[in-house]
C-alpha cells in the first residue's frame, strides 16, 4: 500500500504544533500500525530528519502506553484493541491517514504524539490501592468468599490499562470511565471495603483537580475503550461517591 500520512508535529510543550504530510510506500497489510510508523521513522532518520515521537512499550495491548488518535478515533478504526494491535489491513491503498496525539487539557503534549498522562498516576496514588497486613499473619485470600458474579465484574474492571482513550474520546475530556474502573475493581471485593469511602472521595477529588471534565453520559468512552470497560462502572462510581459523602 502507498499511503499519505498527516501527522501532528510539535517540538515541545510550548510549541504551537502543526500537521505535516508524509508519504509511505510498500506498506504490507500484515504490518501493525506502529510498524508502519517505524518504517516512516527509519526513512526520516536515513534522511537525517527528526523521527516522530510516539509512545509504545509492550506492543501487545497490555501496558496502555500507545495512544494515537487515528482519523479522529482513539486507537483507530478497529474495536476492542489498542493502537499497537491495529493492523494496516484496516486501511486501503491510497488512503490518507490523520494521526494526532490524545487531546485533553489534562494530557499536555510533551512532543509530537507523546502526551503526559501522569494525571492518571496521581489519581491512582490518591486511592487506587488496598492496605494489606504483610506481617506474616496475613489472612489467606482464598478464605474470603467472593461470589463468582462479583469476581467477574471486578476482573472486568481491573482490565483497564490506563491508556486514556476514554478521555480522548469524550467531548468533555472526562476521566470518569478510568476512575470508575479503578474504584469498581475494589468496590466489588471485600478487600476493598475497608478504605472504600476514602478511596472514592480522594480519587474523584484528584480527578477534578487534574482538570478532567464531567461525564454527560454520551457513552463514547465505552465504545472506544480497548478493554470494553462498561459505563455501568460509572453508575457504580456515582453510587459509591454518594454513599461516601452523605
Ligand atoms: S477505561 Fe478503557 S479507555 Fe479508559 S483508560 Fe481504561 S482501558 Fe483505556
Ligand atoms: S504498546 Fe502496550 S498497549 Fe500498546
Amino acid at each position: 500500500m502507498n499511503l499519505t500520512l498527516k501527522i501532528w508535529r510539535q517540538k515541545g510543550p510550548q510549541d504551537k504544533g502543526r500537521m505535516v504530510e508524509y508519504k509511505v510506500t510498500d506498506i504490507s497489510e500484515h504490518m501493525s500500525f506502529l510498524e508502519m510508523m517505524d518504517v516512516l521513522n527509519e526513512s526520516l532518520v536515513a534522511k537525517d530528519e527528526e523521527p516522530i515521537a510516539f509512545d509504545h512499550d509492550c506492543r501487545e495491548g497490555i501496558c496502555g502506553m500507545c495512544s494515537l488518535q487515528i482519523n479522529g478515533e482513539a486507537h483507530g478504526p478497529d474495536r476492542g484493541i489498542t493502537t499497537c494491535q491495529l493492523h494496516m489491513r484496516m486501511f486501503k491503498d491510497g488512503d490518507t491517514i490523520y494521526i494526532e496525539p490524545f487531546r485533553a487539557n489534562a494530557f499536555p503534549v510533551i512532543k509530537d504524539l507523546v502526551v503526559d498522562r501522569m494525571a492518571f498516576e496521581r489519581i491512582q496514588q490518591a486511592g487506587g490501592y488496598i492496605s494489606v497486613n504483610t506481617s506474616g499473619n496475613t489472612q489467606d485470600a482464598n478464605s474470603i468468599p467472593i461470589s463468582k458474579h462479583n469476581a467477574d465484574l471486578s476482573m472486568d474492571a481491573a482490565s483497564c490499562i490506563g491508556c486514556g482513550a476514554c478521555v480522548a474520546s469524550c467531548k468533555n475530556s472526562s476521566a470518569m470511565l478510568f476512575v470508575a474502573a479503578k474504584v469498581s475493581q475494589f468496590a466489588l471485593l471485600p478487600q476493598g471495603k475497608v478504605e472504600a469511602k476514602e478511596r472514592v472521595k480522594n480519587m474523584v477529588f484528584q480527578m477534578d483537580l487534574e482538570g478532567f471534565g464531567n461525564c454527560t453520559n454520551t457513552g463514547a468512552c465505552e465504545i472506544e475503550c480497548p478493554k470494553g470497560i462498561s459505563i455501568e462502572n460509572i453508575a457504580r462510581l456515582n453510587r459509591e461517591y454518594l454513599a461516601a459523602t452523605i
